[in-house]
């Protein structure tokens, strides 16, 4: 079968990370005679998170990756924060395997990637087949070789060899409802509705009073939002993406101008990593045609492994001809009971304790104790949702 990589027509108001944006997915008599090779091919389960990497490897969300990363890429990644190549990439996508089945496979070979129920959904043209060091590699990524860090507890969920190389993806009906806007389709979209700076909003979490806030004030200066909710792989614990995508629906619905923002989701897998997947968030958001990404207090953080602002330092590492999205920087932001507002860390000269925040496992406990959240830090709507999604 010859199927060669494309790319499509560059709409939005800046160039996909590396200049081209990938589409490796397959349609009609293409998808058609994959499925008729990968019948005789040896088959690999993905787990749900390389599966979120080659559902956004397929449409371009990663691009300039093809496929998943070679050794030259991935030691590049780890040492340096770029591809073998030079494009700044600063975290490792990779795919692995048990070692019996990589055992049987060589460069030139080709591999049918298959879902845990055992659907074909792509193709590897195995390029490279090499080990990985784990705690080199959490060491490197997630700054910490602590287990209990969720991105190194994954790590070590995974198999001991990793394959790298091209891949070539079935298309498949948007799983998300419609709510996955294609980054060539948010790019059309960014075209009609005429905007040239677009800030883009990654979120893991119920947008809640501080976020709402950055967003507001971020409306103040952009054409455009562009709320992009994570609904890949999370830890156990994060609140469901079904529930967030209804908290944002009604969040945006009542305090929004529906003109100047657009709602859509990343089916990336959260890796926790903090300033190192700020910048792999970024680079998404290019993809999809942002020109700005806001960067918060302890952004893509878990438990205390990175400093607040940690996440908002890296991006000096990198000039704009290395990245041309721009991070937008905000300071921690709270209610306040004695300004009687949400406000900025700097802005605000109360103490402490008039200062309303909690933390994502405070909010957990509160909900699973049945307890209601604050009218101050949750709109009563969101607080709603998620008091009737704990209660069943
Ligand atoms: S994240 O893992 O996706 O970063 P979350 O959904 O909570 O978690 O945050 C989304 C974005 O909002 C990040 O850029 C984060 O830094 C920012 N953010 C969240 N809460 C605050 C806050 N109280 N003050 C400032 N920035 C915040």
């Amino acid at each position: 079968m010859t199927v060669a990589a494309s790319s499509v027509p560059i709409a939005g108001p800046i160039a996909p990370h590396g200049g081209l944006l990938l589409n490796r997915t397959l349609t009609g008599d293409a998808a058609a005679a994959l499925h008729a090779e990968a019948a005789a091919l040896p088959s690999l389960a993905l787990s749900p998170g390389e599966l979120n990497d080659l559902e956004l490897i397929a449409v371009g969300a990663l691009s300039p990756l093809a496929g998943f990363m070679t050794r030259p890429d991935y030691e590049s990644v780890l040492t340096d924060m770029r591809l073998a190549g030079g494009a700044v990439f600063p975290l490792p996508v990779t795919l692995s395997a048990p070692p019996d089945l990589a055992a049987r496979l060589s460069p030139g070979d080709r591999l049918a990637l298959r879902d845990p129920a055992g659907e074909l959904r792509g193709v590897l043209d195995v390029a490279d087949i090499y080990d990985h060091d784990r705690e080199r590699e959490a060491e490197l990524v997630f700054l910490t070789t602590d287990r209990d860090h969720p991105g190194f507890a994954n790590l070590y969920r995974r198999h001991d060899t990793l394959l790298g190389g091209d891949v070539l993806v079935l298309a498949r009906p948007d799983p998300y409802d419609g709510d996955h806007l294609l980054p060539a389709a948010s790019r059309a979209r960014f075209d009609e509705l005429g905007w040239r700076t677009v800030v883009a909003l990654q979120t893991r979490n119920p947008i809640h009073r501080a976020h709402e806030h950055l967003l507001h004030v971020t409306l103040e200066s952009a054409d455009g939002l562009l709320v992009h909710p994570l609904v890949g792989e999370t830890k156990p614990g994060d609140v469901p993406a079904d529930v967030r995508m209804e908290c944002y629906r009604v969040l945006l619905d009542r305090y929004f101008p529906a003109d100047r923002v657009v709602l859509g989701v990343l089916p990336a897998a959260m890796r926790y990593a903090g300033p190192r997947e700020a910048v792999f968030h970024a680079i998404m958001r290019q993809n999809y045609g942002c020109s700005h990404f806001i960067v918060g207090r302890d952004h893509a953080g878990v438990g205390d492994y990175y400093g607040p602002f940690d996440a908002q330092r890296i991006f000096d590492q990198f000039s704009a001809d290395d990245l041309a999205i721009q991070p937008v920087p905000f300071d921690f932001a709270f209610y306040c009971r004695s300004c009687g507002d949400t406000v900025f860390g700097a802005d605000c000269p109360h103490d402490k304790s008039e200062h309303v925040f909690l933390s994502g496992t405070r909010v957990r406990e509160m909900l699973e104790a049945g307890q209601p959240l604050p009218p101050e830090f949750t709109r009563p709507e969101v607080a709603e949702i998620l008091g009737r999604a704990y209660s069943t």
